[in-house]
């Protein structure tokens, strides 16, 4: 019987992330600051969803037609759990990319997402992608793609390639794989310790095994012991999508695309004499020794006229979600912290203080005429990067998507009881979800079920680690007696009721 796996690792599950720009919500911002056209999305696909913790999030969360395949068929079948739970409109399937791709019951689609797929296969699944991508996505669609990229990669190569052969000529294939995966770290690691001239040459190796060390193992297996791995340069990755006819539109983060925060001056002349706006990419890699890319294509890039960039951003609404009083007038970049000039951003938080949804056009209405138009909008694109307020959706798809989300979200708090693995919950308002710790997922149930203080959530949370056979370590220390758990865990609670609590509601996470 032929092999499913194509290579690909299939006897350890991938890991439960969420990844938001997955959220076709998460192009309109970056879009309009790169003086795009948004488009409008009704179906998306997203290609390797893993877990399926996003594709199921973004389903449940908005009112746009979702599909999605994993070989995997312990993934595809977790992701239809949820799916089934939450009855949204999504389309999950367990087939490989040649078989999903050439199917002809498909809709064309207006964004196609893959994160952590493109540098973990082989060449000629990256073909069935491109062709499906040239096929598949509609005139004006949106793609996003991740990959390893060089140069980064460069200097640390040989520690995956030393895993996989590892792997490769000594692992057991009776053994299960954190098993191998451990041995492969170990052996790896001791070489490197007696590779001087390499650890020269490329003196980050021994740091970056290091902290390989403290990854989960599920994690590792998928990222360095597939047989395929191939880490690309820009242009590459150009070069392969150019059958697509999908042009480079932007970063999903527009922290990645400010210039001050990111490169020096000198950086900054040098740039500003090249014209080829891919060129441009290629070298800003090369300053910033970039490893990992997340970017947005677009088929068909429009220049978005200017009357046309100023609706749209009016009609835009935002609702502050971090405590006003922890919000910091600073952006962290490659360069180091950037200051932010109080006096744009200090009336504009003022206003988005009382935590109420907020449309634009009323937030440039009640600011002073000394804040120009661009300036807000700047402004709001960097606070919503800083994720201290969010783009929200408008108020009919909040309403449609409202139960599912709650039925998600129900789901996922039960099983933060008896299992650590999916840590994000889901906002009606954004599309999205938002990671939390643990502990604040258990806190947040137990605070549904009508226990509020501080004293109870430390109990239920107690409970919840006695019946595990676990308790607390802090800074590295155990905490043995029931009485210091019971402590700590009171100081965990009392935090989460000033600081996760406010923001789960803000979120319509949860409600009183
Ligand atoms: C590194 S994981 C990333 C999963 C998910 N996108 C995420 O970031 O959480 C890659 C996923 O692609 C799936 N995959 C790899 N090759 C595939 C293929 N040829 N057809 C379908 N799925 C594939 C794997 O099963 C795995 O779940």
């Amino acid at each position: 019987m032929a092999d499913w796996t194509e290579g690909y690792i299939s006897d350890i599950n991938y890991t439960y992330g969420y990844y938001p720009y997955l959220n076709p919500n998460s192009v309109i911002i970056p879009f309009l600051r790169a003086g795009l056209e948004v488009p409008k999305f009704s179906t998306a696909c997203e290609l390797g969803f893993g877990q399926g913790i996003s594709i199921n999030t973004h389903a449940a969360a908005s009112d746009i037609k979702w599909y999605g395949t994993d070989f995997n068929p312990a993934h595809a079948s977790f992701a239809q759990e949820i799916a089934d739970i939450t009855d949204s409109d999504i389309h999950i399937s367990d087939e490989s990319f040649s078989e999903f791709c050439s199917r002809s019951d498909l809709p064309d689609f207006d964004f196609i997402g893959l994160h952590g797929i493109w540098s973990w296969i082989s060449d000629d699944n990256r073909h069935i992608i491109t062709d499906f991508l040239r096929r598949k996505l509609k005139v004006g669609g949106v793609l996003y793609i991740s990959y390893n990229t060089l140069p980064g990669w460069s200097a640390t190569a040989p520690i995956r390639h030393m895993l996989n052969q590892h792997d490769h000529m000594l692992g057991s294939r009776g053994q299960n794989m954190k098993k191998r995966v451990q041995a492969s770290m170990d052996f790896t690691q001791n070489l490197l310790n007696i590779c001087q001239p390499l650890v020269q040459q490329s003196p980050l190796i021994p740091q970056k095994i290091e902290q390989m060390q403290t990854q989960d193992r599920n994690y590792l297996a998928h990222e360095y012991f597939n047989s395929d791995w191939q880490p690309m340069y820009f242009s590459e990755l150009s070069d392969w999508l150019s059958p697509t006819k999908a042009t480079f539109a932007c970063s999903p983060n527009v922290l990645e695309d400010f210039p001050h925060s990111n490169f020096t001056d000198e950086q900054l002349d040098f740039l500003n004499s090249l014209d080829d706006p891919m060129f441009i990419q290629s070298v800003k890699d090369y300053m910033r020794n970039t490893q990992f890319r997340q970017d947005f294509w677009v088929k068909g890039a429009r220049n978005i006229s200017t009357a046309k960039l100023e609706k749209t951003w009016q009609n835009l609404r935002f609702l502050m979600i971090s405590n006003r009083q922890d919000i910091t007038l600073n952006i962290e970049g490659n360069i180091g912290t950037i200051e932010l000039l109080p006096n744009i951003y200090e009336p504009i938080l003022d206003i988005l203080a009382d935590y109420k949804i907020h449309q634009v056009a009323d937030i440039e209405q009640a600011l002073p005429d000394s804040i120009k138009q661009s300036q807000l909008f700047e402004a709001l694109s960097f606070l919503k990067a800083k994720n201290n307020i969010i783009l929200v959706q408008d108020e009919q798809v909040i309403e449609t998507v409202r139960q599912r989300c709650e039925k998600l979200n129900h789901y996922i708090l039960q099983q933060s009881l008896v299992e650590q693995n999916i840590t994000s919950l889901v906002s009606p308002l954004t599309g999205g979800a938002f990671s939390f710790s643990q502990f604040d997922l258990i806190f947040l149930h137990t605070y549904q079920q009508g226990k509020k203080s501080s004293t109870q959530l430390a109990e239920v949370a107690w409970q919840v680690l006695t019946q595990q056979s676990k308790h607390l370590v802090k800074k590295g220390k155990d905490l043995q007696t029931e009485e210091e758990n019971l402590a700590e865990l009171n100081n965990m609670a009392t935090n989460f009721i000033s600081n996760t609590l406010p923001l789960a509601k803000r979120l319509q996470i949860i409600t009183d």
